[in-house]
């Protein structure tokens, strides 16, 4: 048993009572959110391993220490979603394209709303019968902090919305900012890095009549659930400025993408003279009820996107070009570059991308190149500003063996992309693999970031995915590890124990197959229908080839990677040896009662007023089943146009039948 640090208790007392004073009280922090987590966590740590002999400490109790435990939680009604990004005019298509094909209408169908993307918090403020009854914050989209007290304070902000017949209840969501005129004028002594940073500070303050000098602005972008909305965001939002609340002067209607555009290069053009930070515009479905139809995606509605401002860049030279093994085992040339500064971030590696990229822009090692970095996405070369003078390096060309593993590198025929052929063996692509296992989009266990999982690896503590639920019984060395200490061991236990219960789709997604992304594996973990089945495939006791061939939107490609890969007897093995460790769910659809509940039901022939995805969502969503290979137990078969094959069977099997229309007026 480890001994009570009850010295580093009481040094993390002092130390958080004093950044608390210095966050709350003079609203002039000196240490980052994620420094000060870090000392709460150690703190709460210290309390759960020794609950006895800190019962007497309870400065969370007292003094709210945690911001989020300093306001009250707030749940709400309708969720509040992210925004998927743009970055080019072939993204918008594409958005386009995915809409149109969801709904099955033409791509010139559909009429968008435009309006800046405003560089500030949102918050959601629900009026009851016209009066504004709490206001809170995002926080991660289902629960956030109850901020009303606070938001009241904002002049923008209507306490009574000016209506005489106000809806019973509506949630209005927009955003709140300091322009960048007052971000100069509040900001004298310099204690926020920018505007936004300064309006979150704002808003979170203990004594609101803080909050009430600080020159908080709203302007409204959406709304949740509200029972009498207009049939279009556009209407909606005007409707809104007639009760008083701020919309956007730049809230315009577009008819296409190319009406899209247009307004895009307006406003970037004039990104300078708007009063507050903008870093895109976002377009939305006017429509609201195809809005409803489009639905949601992971965090972000379908229905719209955020158009990003391009990116920044900056001059550097190429000190040496090195390549890079990914989980997948493509061979990315990287250029190391002498460190530079582009919009703030400190960036010193760009990758290149492929060979040919290379070839085409003929970079090569100490060139004066132009780099690019937008948003979250890895530094590129735009091109090459002046050469190397002086005995030029020769173009830098793919290695004949990988530098890791020796295997040898291959270029797979229709690809530009070179690979290294030791999938199973390389250690780059090991590591590439349990990086991604562990990483935001797959399991997010916290504390193991690329650094943590590279160290483990390279000592021998984690060699697969299963070791990573078994570090408890290697405390002992990795407590004793340079930078580890048993708290932030504590710490990475507690983070892993907390991912244990993993979605069976999610599990799919993060073993990292080639060609199985989030959307994928949500359509193979469809194919097994519980998770027995899922471990009876693994254990080579079924077969799973037909329901995958017969899954809606799964292609060849996917298909054969994802068998080819449990085919392999070393990955047979890790899936059972680590489903013995975690729990695998699978997670049922919120579904409401009808006639087809319980029924499997299959689509066949061309539908004419919604895609198949969308019939798909809508009969699951009315607890259907939806199969794709007809047989006895299946309960009924919907017709579009040129029913084929499926429609014969169906009535030899005696499987009721029923036409687009009968099945419209069913799921309406
Ligand atoms: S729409 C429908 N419209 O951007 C989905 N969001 O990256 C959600 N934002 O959390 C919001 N300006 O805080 C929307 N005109 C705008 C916006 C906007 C800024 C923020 C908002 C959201 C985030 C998503």
């Amino acid at each position: 048993m480890e001994k009570f640090p009850k010295k580093r208790l009481q040094e993390l007392i002092k130390s958080i009572k004093y950044h608390n004073n210095l966050y709350y009280n003079d609203d002039n922090p000196e240490i980052s959110d994620a420094e000060y987590d870090s000392l709460i966590n150690e703190y709460k740590n210290i309390k759960k391993f020794f609950p006895s002999e800190t019962k007497e400490f309870n400065i969370l109790d007292k003094i709210g220490g945690q911001p989020s435990e300093l306001f009250s939680k707030f749940n709400h009604p309708t969720r509040m979603l992210s925004l998927d990004n743009a970055m080019s005019e072939q993204d918008l298509l594409n958005f386009q394209k995915k809409i149109s094909n969801f709904l099955n209408k033409n791509a010139d169908d559909f009429e968008f709303s435009s309006e800046p993307k405003i560089d500030g918090l949102s918050v959601n403020l629900i009026y009851k019968n016209g009066i504004l009854v709490t206001a809170a914050t995002r926080g991660d989209g289902q629960i956030g902090e109850n901020i009303t007290d606070n938001v009241i304070t904002i002049k923008d902000i209507p306490r009574l919305l000016k209506t005489k017949s106000p809806p019973a209840s509506v949630e209005i969501r927009g955003e709140i900012f300091i322009t960048k005129n007052d971000f100069i004028k509040l900001n004298t002594e310099n204690k926020f890095a920018n505007p936004r940073n300064a309006a979150a500070g704002s808003l979170r303050q203990l004594d609101s009549k803080v909050t009430a000098k600080r020159p908080l602005k709203f302007i409204a972008h959406g709304f949740g659930s509200f029972a009498e909305e207009k049939s279009s965001y556009y209407d909606q939002l005007i409707e809104f400025k007639s009760w008083g609340i701020p919309i956007s002067p730049f809230l315009k209607k577009a008819k296409n993408v190319a009406n899209l555009i247009k307004i895009y290069n307006e406003i970037n053009k004039k990104r300078s003279e708007i009063q507050y930070d903008i870093d895109g515009l976002v377009y939305k479905v006017n429509n609201l009820s195809y809005q409803n139809r489009l639905g949601i995606v992971g965090k972000s509605p379908r229905w719209a996107i955020a158009h990003k401002f391009a990116s920044e860049t900056a001059q550097t030279e190429i000190k040496k070009i090195d390549i890079q093994i990914g989980r997948t085992g493509s061979v990315t040339p990287v250029a190391r570059l002498k460190s530079i500064n582009i919009g703030g971030v400190l960036v010193s590696n760009a990758t290149l991308h492929n060979f040919e990229e290379i070839e085409k822009k003929d970079i090569r090692e100490g060139d004066t190149v132009i780099v690019e970095r937008a948003g979250d996405v890895i530094p590129h070369i735009l091109e090459v500003v002046s050469i190397h003078k002086k005995n030029r390096p020769k173009l830098f060309k793919p290695p004949n063996s990988c530098p890791i593993c020796n295997s040898p590198i291959v270029i797979e025929p229709d690809e530009v992309v070179v690979r290294c052929s030791g999938t199973y063996v390389c250690d780059a692509q090991k590591i590439g693999r349990l990086k991604h296992f562990v990483s935001r989009s797959a399991l997010d266990i916290e504390g193991l970031g690329d650094k943590q999982i590279n160290l483990l690896y390279n000592k021998g503590l984690i060699k697969d995915y299963a070791d990573i639920f078994d570090l408890e019984a290697k405390r002992d060395v990795i407590v004793n590890i340079d930078g580890w200490g048993t708290l932030s061991f504590n710490n990475l236990i507690n983070a892993i124990d907390q991912k244990k219960k993993i979605e069976l789709s999610k599990f799919i997604y993060s073993l990292g197959i080639r060609f199985v992304g989030q959307i994928n594996a949500k359509l193979i973990a469809s194919a097994f229908s519980n998770i027995k089945s899922f471990r009876s495939f693994f254990e080579g006791k079924s077969n799973i080839l037909s329901t995958l061939e017969n899954t809606d939107g799964l292609g060849p490609k996917v298909i054969q990677s994802f068998i080819e890969y449990s085919s392999i007897k070393s990955n047979k093995e890790q899936i059972l040896k680590l489903t013995q460790k975690v729990e695998l769910f699978i997670k049922k659809i919120d579904t409401v009662k009808s006639k087809i509940t319980g029924k499997k039901i299959i689509f066949t022939g061309t539908l004419s007023s919604m895609s198949r995805a969308e019939a798909k969502t809508k009969a699951e969503k009315l607890g259907a089943k939806v199969v794709s290979s007809i047989s006895k137990s299946t309960d009924i078969l919907v017709t579009g146009e040129n029913s084929g094959s499926k429609l014969k069977k169906a009535k030899e099997l005696g499987v009721s039948v029923m036409n687009e229309k009968e099945w419209s007026n069913l799921a309406s």
